[in-house]
């Protein structure tokens, strides 16, 4: 059987933090969709670590990871990321592979990304610059090259023609950057590649489940990121909902069992697009500090307001929730009034449901407030413990989203994980 952990948000829920907790209980973790936009930070013996190409079981020795096909993979992140982990005494060339099927970042990716970013102006995504929109594009239009071509001996040829046509685009876009360091890195990391397992990743994870393997489908990004249900044109260019883990890795509906949805106790957004709960006052700039919400790939700001009740029983409805983690809880801890979002109101009409037009239509977001509990939670590890105040806006939470809350998060450690009892 397989499972699946996503986020419900717009990104950094946590997603990292609870794959690398929850690994231990499973055989396989698995990518399938993505690619370094992603940042997934984790503590390894009390040291932050942050992955983007590698999945997140990564430090759990029995426990195997997978790259999947719907992933786009940039060999220079995947090199640097193989080296950081090796640092943990971790060797990647046991415990993951990769499917042939991978799209591949090449440097002109990061360039087209980069130029036509700067094309947008005003309207631009705010992209993480990794080439994730240029890579899916190739993809999708029928030209990328993949992690199985770079064992053929036509690849180079197959290169240098992708790029010629790469670089009429960007001659067009007016990019005058010089990006030879960019393309020797680039072939020196596709020598550790072509060292790693690369695995038929299809009948690779089927062929697991056959055997009766425990996997958990790790997603990056959010729900709202979502190409064809995220608040587009501001989402990523990938499938970051449940759909995606079937046309990722090549598994079959039935198999997924649970749909696990990772949402902080408050909501964040880093890069452009609509964002209905965000907090412009003093209030977003405390609920930043108190979450460190800067980028873990970019290292932006992230941009802080309230929990958005619409958007999340929306991402739990395309998803096919059936239980929820809440993170980062104890970033509530130091406020004495909470706001969650039950309605938009647009137009001057409340809505209960997200409008395709979010990114076109200014939107009032219509708010229940709950008593803050004042209180360090940090160091509990039994719901019982928690005050009156955090259970009612946790109960809150769960009934509003008509899903069950299987864990809360108070801290970003990995013990810092309260199981909920049944209600
Ligand atoms: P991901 O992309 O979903 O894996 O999330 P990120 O790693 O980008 O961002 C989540 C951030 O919050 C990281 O810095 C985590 O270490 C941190 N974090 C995760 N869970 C908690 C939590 O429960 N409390 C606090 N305070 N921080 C957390
Ligand atoms: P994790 O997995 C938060 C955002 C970017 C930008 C938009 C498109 O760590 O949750 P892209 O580079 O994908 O073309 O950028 O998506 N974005 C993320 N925001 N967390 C992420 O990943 C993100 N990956 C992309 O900021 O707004
Ligand atoms: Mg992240």
């Amino acid at each position: 059987m397989v499972d699946v952990l996503l986020g419900l948000q717009w990104g950094d829920e946590g997603k990292g933090k609870i794959v690398d907790r929850f690994s231990p209980d499973y055989d396989l973790i698995a990518r399938f969709q993505g690619g370094p936009n992603a940042g997934h930070t984790l503590y390894v013996d009390g040291q932050r670590i942050v992955l983007h190409q590698i999945p997140s079981g990564i430090f759990h020795p029995h426990t195997d990871n997978l790259i999947g096909g719907g992933v786009v993979l940039d060999p220079v992140t995947l090199h640097q990321e193989f080296d950081k982990v090796s640092a943990f005494g971790i060797d990647a060339t046991k415990n993951l592979c990769i499917s042939e099927r991978t799209h591949l970042i090449l440097p002109t990716h990061r360039a087209l990304d980069k130029a036509s970013e700067a094309n947008k102006g005003d309207d631009r995504i705010g992209s993480t610059l990794k080439g994730i929109g240029p890579a899916y594009m190739d993809k999708t239009g029928r030209n990328g090259l993949r992690v199985g071509d770079v064992l053929e001996k036509d690849f180079t040829t197959r290169y240098i023609r992708l790029r010629l046509k790469h670089q009429k685009l960007l001659d067009a876009l007016g990019f005058t950057e010089d990006i030879t360091a960019w393309e020797e890195e680039f072939f020196g990391a596709l020598e550790l590649l072509r060292r790693l397992r690369i695995v038929n990743g299809e009948y690779y994870i089927n062929d697991r489940l056959s055997r009766q393997c425990r996997v958990l489908a790790e997603g990056a990004q959010g729900s709202m990121l979502d190409v064809d249900f995220g608040t587009f044109p501001f989402v990523t260019s990938s499938n970051t909902i449940s759909a995606g883990v079937c046309t990722g890795l090549g598994v079959p509906p039935q198999k997924i069992r649970d749909v696990i949805g990772v949402t902080k106790a408050y909501c964040t957004r880093v890069g452009g697009g609509p964002f209905p709960t965000e907090l412009h006052d003093e209030t977003g700039e405390r609920l930043r500090a108190a979450g460190h919400e800067y980028g873990a790939t970019t290292g932006r700001p992230r941009r802080c307001g309230w929990l958005d009740g619409v958007a999340l029983r929306y991402a739990c409805m395309i998803n096919g929730v059936t239980q929820l983690v809440v993170t980062k809880a104890d970033v509530l801890d130091g406020f004495a009034t909470l706001a969650a979002c039950e309605a938009y109101q647009i137009d001057g009409e409340e809505r209960a449901e997200v409008p395709y037009h979010l990114s076109r239509k200014p939107v009032v977001p219509q708010y229940r407030f709950f008593d803050g509990w004042m209180t360090d939670t940090t160091q509990y590890n039994d719901y019982a413990q928690f005050p009156s105040q955090m259970k009612k806006y946790i109960r809150y939470m769960e009934s509003s989203l008509s899903t069950r809350i299987a864990f809360v998060s108070n801290g970003p450690g990995r013990d810092q994980l309260i199981r909920m009892p049944v209600a």
